[in-house]
């Protein structure tokens, strides 16, 4: 049976830095505030490129990085919530913009997870036999989520995409998994809320906005996503030691503090660049990874493990254990 393994990795942001105090001239709000409750010092935010051309960018790097050529690729799974359009997806613009003639393409949706459990999904498809290899990405803008007047959600965003080549190995990379949903916790993080709107419907509701109850959506990540990478650890076999990076959803350097405490392994082991980038929801890990990969902290050769834990809307929440 193959395996699969993350041969390349790859990510692009948008120029324009936006700094808290930039927040600041528009928002009553203030640097202090944002970083001592999230470690958020800056976000990119596009100004004229949609998820579509973040995702593309990634997508050509990881072509030229691994001197694959576009018709080679067997499929394209991009992450995200902030697509350009529900249709076409933005997997099927990057296979268009890569001419990636031979691949199938599709977006997944699993908020601040997305990434997580589309590298999952990919797994699954190249342990089946049917496909060798395939792009996963996570990619968004948020920024156009966002209510600019909510200074309690405006300020923990912004926009980037990241991703990986995963190609068939004999070798097992992903050691283990562990994708978990309770969608009965929805309602304390939302976004994009379609109407009816039909001659034959009653009217209902439509709001493009993110909203969240931020003490709910903190408390879930310490309390739950904690409990699941603690007890993937354990079923794994590895020993806590044998992790040597944690790379978790950017959403707030407290989030990571408490959850190191919880986990009990020690905080530098846990990467981070939500100082830099914000939230980028699905596109957060694979950008971390990729600009860890560039500073040689991790050095994609084999011989390092890593753990991948993502969680936020749905609620939503993944872990991986990866040898990479
Ligand atoms: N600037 C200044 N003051 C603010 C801001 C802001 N940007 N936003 C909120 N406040 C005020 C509030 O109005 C409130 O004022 P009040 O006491 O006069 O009413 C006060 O600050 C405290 O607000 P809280 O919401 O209670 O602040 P809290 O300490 O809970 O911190 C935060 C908010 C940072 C969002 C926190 O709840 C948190 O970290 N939650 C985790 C959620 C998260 O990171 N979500 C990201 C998306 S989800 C995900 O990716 C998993």
């Amino acid at each position: 049976m193959p395996y699969s393994k993350i041969s390349q990795v790859a990510h692009y942001l948008p120029e324009q830095v936006v700094s808290n105090q930039a927040l600041a001239d528009i928002l009553d709000t203030n640097d202090e505030w944002i970083s001592s409750r999230t470690g958020i010092k800056n976000r990119r935010i596009s100004q004229n490129q949609s998820t579509s051309d973040l995702a593309s960018q990634v997508a050509l790097q990881l072509l030229e990085k691994s001197g694959m050529k576009a018709e080679t690729i067997d499929f394209i799974i991009v992450a995200t919530i902030s697509a350009d359009s529900i249709m076409p997806s933005v997997a099927a613009k990057v296979q268009a913009t890569i001419g990636a003639t031979n691949a199938f393409a599709f977006d997944l949706t699993a908020a601040c997870s997305g990434f997580v459990f589309a590298l999952a999904m990919a797994d699954k498809l190249i342990s089946s036999g049917a496909y060798c290899n395939g792009l996963v990405i996570g990619a968004e803008t948020l920024s156009k989520s966002l209510d600019w007047t909510d200074r309690s959600t405006a300020v923990l965003f912004g926009d980037g995409a990241g991703g990986v080549l995963l190609e068939s190995s004999e070798q097992k990379h992903i050691l283990a998994e562990s994708l978990n949903t309770d969608g009965s916790r929805g309602s304390s993080l939302t976004s994009g809320q379609n109407s009816l709107n039909s001659p034959f419907s009653e009217k209902s509701d439509s709001d493009p906005f993110i909203h969240m109850d931020g003490r709910a959506i903190f408390d879930f990540a310490i309390r739950d996503v904690s409990k699941n990478i603690k007890q993937l650890i354990e079923d794994s076999g590895l020993e806590k030691d044998g992790i040597d990076y944690f790379l978790l959803h950017q959403a707030n350097q407290r989030i990571l503090d408490k959850m190191a405490r919880k986990i009990a392994c020690p905080r530098e082991k846990f990467l981070e660049n939500m100082m830099d980038y914000g939230n980028t929801s699905a596109a957060s890990i694979p950008i971390l990874l990729s600009e860890s990969v560039a500073k040689g902290s991790i050095l994609l050769d084999g011989s390092q493990v890593v753990l991948f834990s993502g969680f936020g809307g749905g609620l939503t929440w993944g872990s991986l254990i990866v040898k990479i």
